[in-house]
C-alpha cells in the first residue's frame, strides 16, 4: 500500500534558514533553506512548549561544530534536539540510517531517547560515537559547554 496516500496521515515541511551560506556564483539562487519533512500518524502525540513547535528556524550553518567534528553538512543540535523534544516521548528510540557526525543521536542522548545510527563512512562513524562521548575529531574533551547551540 501507499504509505503516504493514506488519509490519516499528515505531514509539515520544517526548514532552516542559513543566514550565512555558501557562496554561489554559477548561475543559482544561494543554498540557503534546507526542508525537513515530518510526517506523522493519526493520533500520534506531539508535545507541548512554545519553543520547540516552530516550522522554521533562522540560524547560521555553526562553523564551530563543522570543525570540530569535521562532518561537511552537520546539522544544527539546537534545531534537531528541538524537533526531537516536539515529536518523541521519553525512551522512544530514533532511528537515523544516514547519521554523518552523529548529530541526531547526540540530541537524543541528551534528551533522554534512545537512539540507533547508521553511517556507511568509517572516519564519520567514529567521529560519531567519540562525539556521543563527549570528544571532538581531535580526540579532545570538552570542558566547555556552548550554551547557545545547547
Ligand atoms: C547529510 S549527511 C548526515 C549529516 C548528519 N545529519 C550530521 O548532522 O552530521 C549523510 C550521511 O549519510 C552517509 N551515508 C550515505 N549513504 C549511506 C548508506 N547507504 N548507509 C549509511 N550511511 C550512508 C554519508 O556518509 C553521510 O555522512
Amino acid at each position: 500500500m501507499n504509505y503516504f496516500a493514506k488519509t490519516d496521515i499528515n505531514y509539515e515541511i520544517l526548514v532552516w534558514c542559513k543566514t550565512n551560506p555558501m557562496p554561489t556564483t554559477n548561475n543559482t539562487w544561494l543554498p540557503d533553506i534546507e526542508y525537513c519533512l515530518y510526517f506523522r500518524e493519526k493520533g500520534v502525540k506531539l508535545n507541548d512548549g512554545y519553543d520547540i513547535k516552530h516550522k522554521y528556524y533562522v540560524q547560521e550553518i555553526n562553523k564551530l561544530d563543522k570543525d570540530l567534528y569535521g562532518h561537511p553538512t552537520i546539522k544544527p543540535l539546537k534545531i534537531v534536539k528541538s524537533h526531537l523534544l516536539h515529536t518523541t516521548q521519553k525512551n522512544d528510540i530514533i532511528l537515523d540510517p544516514f547519521s554523518g557526525s552523529g548529530t541526531s543521536c547526540v540530541a537524543g542522548k541528551e534528551i533522554g531517547r534512545r537512539f540507533l545510527g547508521f553511517e556507511l563512512d568509517k572516519n564519520y562513524y567514529k567521529v560519531s560515537i567519540d562525539r556521543l562521548n563527549g570528544i571532538d575529531k581531535n580526540g579532545q574533551m570538552s570542558i566547555f559547554t556552548d550554551f547557545e547551540n545547547v
